[in-house]
């Protein structure tokens, strides 16, 4: 049994042992996990004018990013991948909403210019290491009987 001076010990060194810990993985996730992870050196002013507009214009009101966000519209960490610059820029130029699946997306009716950025804002987002996420959905065949 401790002495009620021994656990006072164990508790002081226990706590200042695991603080340490605690500083020195959150320092290595910021200093190297986070740009590691993100591929920061590819933040192009590109990247950076389209992550400005995506928070001026609340994007992330109807949409999610990396599981952020509102869920009455598509998760967007992946459009890139999923649609293609084309498609993305023609629905962020589109002068009425866009709608192919009811649901409606604002028609901001942007430049080229605004959409370029934004579409290289969303290749940067899909191109971090996100350790999985978001999962691909397995489609299970049908069972023929
Ligand atoms: C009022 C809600 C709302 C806001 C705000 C909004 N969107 Fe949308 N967005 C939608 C909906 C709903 C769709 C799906 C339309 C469909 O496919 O029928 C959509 C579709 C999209 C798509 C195509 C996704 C896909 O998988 O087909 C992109 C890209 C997109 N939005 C980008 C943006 C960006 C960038 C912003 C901010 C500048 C934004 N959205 C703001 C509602 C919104």
């Amino acid at each position: 049994m401790l002495t009620k001076k021994q656990a006072m010990l164990f508790f002081m060194l226990g706590t200042f042992l695991f603080s340490i810990i605690f500083i020195g993985l959150t320092y290595d996730t910021v200093t190297r996990g986070i740009p590691k992870h993100t591929h920061e050196e590819n933040m192009t002013d590109a990247v950076v004018r389209g992550r400005t507009l995506w928070d001026q214009h609340n994007c992330m009101g109807c949409h999610t990013i990396m599981g952020e966000g509102a869920y009455y519209a598509p998760e967007l960490t992946k459009v890139y991948e999923r649609r293609g610059p084309g498609y993305i820029k023609a629905v962020l130029m589109s002068k009425t909403p866009w709608a192919p699946r009811g649901r409606k997306m604002v028609a901001y009716g942007f430049s080229e210019e605004e959409a370029d950025d934004l579409v290289a804002f969303l290749k940067w987002i899909g191109e971090a290491d996100l350790n999985g996420f978001p999962p691909k959905p397995t489609f299970k065949p049908q069972s023929k009987d």
